[in-house]
């Protein structure tokens, strides 16, 4: 996590019930004289504490925005997501239509809500809107440029095309998804997939960006991308300027029961 946290006990408050105590995932918290307390502030400051505790006796010092309170249960109709995720399709045509500044930042929400490992919170964003062509052109003249040495191994390289549009299909925006642990990024994306689909939007992930941004020092620099900043994927979003009429079939899922 980047910033300092205190995680505080209000004693006045806390009535002692032990709920915060048996939650945590680090055995942090016990309880003394019939009140919790926190045994060391070094934890992953997962916030379980805060969000269970009945009273709002636990709080954790330094962000910017209070919890919002629960009036409601929040769940998913399981039918409705799965039929959202097997109708999804990967998007290649764009509508020329504008991705408004509060969707987008609903998206990055989506992200920022996600887990990751050890609470690190070590995922960050970079948006590429109108400025990306000069991202893509810089991507294209490397794959032009390798396209003839890829082919001699890959039978499906020759095959393709790398027009100007190659990688980001003339979609409005295109979101970086940069961490150094793998995982986090991914499921921080793949939330960020099905937040975009809620708005309507179409999603491509760009292995072939991802790829170059990772292993071309020029493009690097010119993001302005850390050593240490590994991008994830590449989702680039637009709405949908073709309509899928049914699911493709997939094989069957490779499951042991044991
Ligand atoms: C990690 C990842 C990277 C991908 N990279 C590209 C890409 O660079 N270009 C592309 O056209 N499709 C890319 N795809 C899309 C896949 O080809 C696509 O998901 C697959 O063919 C199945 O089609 P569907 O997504 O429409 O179900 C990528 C998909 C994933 C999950």
């Amino acid at each position: 996590m980047k910033e300092q946290h205190i995680i505080e006990v209000n004693k006045d408050i806390c009535i002692g019930c032990s709920l915060c105590k048996n939650d945590c995932p680090v055995n942090n918290i016990i309880i003394k004289d019939k009140k919790s307390v926190i045994k060391n502030q070094d934890c992953i400051k997962c916030g379980h504490c805060v969000t269970i505790c009945p009273t709002k006796a636990i709080t954790m010092t330094g962000f910017d925005e209070p919890p919002i309170e629960f009036t409601k249960q929040h769940t998913l109709d399981s039918n409705e997501l799965l039929m959202a995720i097997k109708s999804r399709r990967t998007i290649r045509k764009f509508k020329n239509k504008e991705v408004t500044s509060e969707i987008i930042e609903q998206i990055i929400e989506s992200g920022r809500f996600t887990p990751s490992a050890k609470n690190a919170q070590d995922v960050s964003y970079i948006v590429l809107g109108d400025d990306k062509s000069k991202y893509e052109e810089i991507a294209v003249k490397f794959f032009r440029r390798i396209k003839p040495i890829v082919s001699l191994w890959m039978k499906d390289a020759k095959e393709v095309t790398i027009d100007d549009n190659f990688f980001f299909k003339k979609a409005p925006i295109a979101i970086m998804v940069v961490t150094k642990d793998k995982i986090s990024g991914s499921l921080a994306a793949s939330n960020m997939s099905l937040m975009a689909e809620s708005y309507g939007l179409g999603v491509l992930y760009s292995g072939f960006f991802t790829s170059v941004v990772n292993n071309l020092p020029k493009l690097r620099k010119h993001l302005n991308l850390k050593s240490k900043g590994h991008v994830v994927t590449t989702l680039v979003l637009g709405y949908p300027d073709v309509k899928y009429r049914r699911t493709a079939q997939k094989e069957i899922a490779n499951v042991r029961y044991l």
